[in-house]
């Protein structure tokens, strides 16, 4: 596990664009696996910037987001489909069609978990896979449970990640309860794993996801038996790790 420790946000979320940068400079038709939440959208703005200033083309690329809201239409403007196209579909020159979000809406979901995952083995695999943590150290919507799951599959969110997504929402009753998301499996495999934190609200979660006991309690701590990845922190993130 490497661990880059940022002055703050912005130089977190530049470091965090400059390795999309490079990763689709050496592999135009680069596999990215994407996570919505407030920590990448830095990273998103200047991932946009770069495009505008002719320094990235996503022509040839594809992408894959971790998870989407169950039973929330992808027009609501709290979908993590309209979260995307906002914060950076809308601005490049990805294609549509290399665009992959689960479909929170599919009448079969156990199909569409299934798809989910053929689509990412015949595009060849996710190349970089963004992420963020949550409080309780989840990654995806991967909660903490008794098992680590594989694959893409539907999850009962807890109350804590509920509560943490409710300001987002105009009443917490709002915010669903249930996501599809890529499993820890998934995660797992992508060849390069970029992992970004900020805030000392993050601080535990980082604490645990690097000298934590690898648990399924502690989602994130898995990717200790990954081969490549990175930990993106601005200081109060990586605060507790000395
Ligand atoms: C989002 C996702 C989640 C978030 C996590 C942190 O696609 O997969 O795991 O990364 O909940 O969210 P923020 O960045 O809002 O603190």
């Amino acid at each position: 596990m490497r661990i880059l420790v940022c002055k703050n946000y912005d130089e977190m979320s530049k470091k965090a664009a400059q390795m999309i940068l490079s990763q689709v400079t050496l592999k135009p038709n680069s596999v990215l696996g994407l996570a919505t939440g407030s920590t990448p959208i830095g990273m998103y703005k200047e991932l946009v910037k770069m495009y505008n200033e002719k320094l990235i083309d996503f022509s040839e690329v594809s992408t894959f987001n971790l998870d989407e809201y169950y039973n929330l239409p992808k027009t609501s403007d709290q979908s993590y489909d309209y979260f995307m196209r906002v914060n950076l579909f809308n601005h490049i020159n990805v294609k549509n069609e290399n665009i992959h979000i689960p479909n929170g809406m599919a009448s079969n979901v156990e199909l569409e978990c299934e798809t989910y995952d053929k689509q990412i083995k015949e595009s060849g695999g996710v190349d970089i896979q963004v992420l963020g943590i949550g409080h309780n150290a989840h990654i995806g919507f991967n909660e903490p449970t008794i098992n680590f799951e594989r694959g893409t599959h539907l999850v009962d969110l807890k109350e804590s990640t509920i509560e943490a997504n409710a300001r987002f929402f105009e009443k917490i009753e709002d915010v669903p309860k249930k996501a599809i998301t890529m499993g820890t499996g998934s995660i797992f495999k992508a060849r390069k794993i970029m992992l970004l934190a900020c805030g000392d609200s993050k601080a535990d979660a980082i604490y645990n996801t690097v000298y934590g006991k690898v648990i399924p309690e502690v989602p994130a701590s898995i990717l200790q038996f990954h081969n490549d990845i990175v930990l993106i922190l601005d200081e109060a993130a990586a605060s507790k790790l000395n």
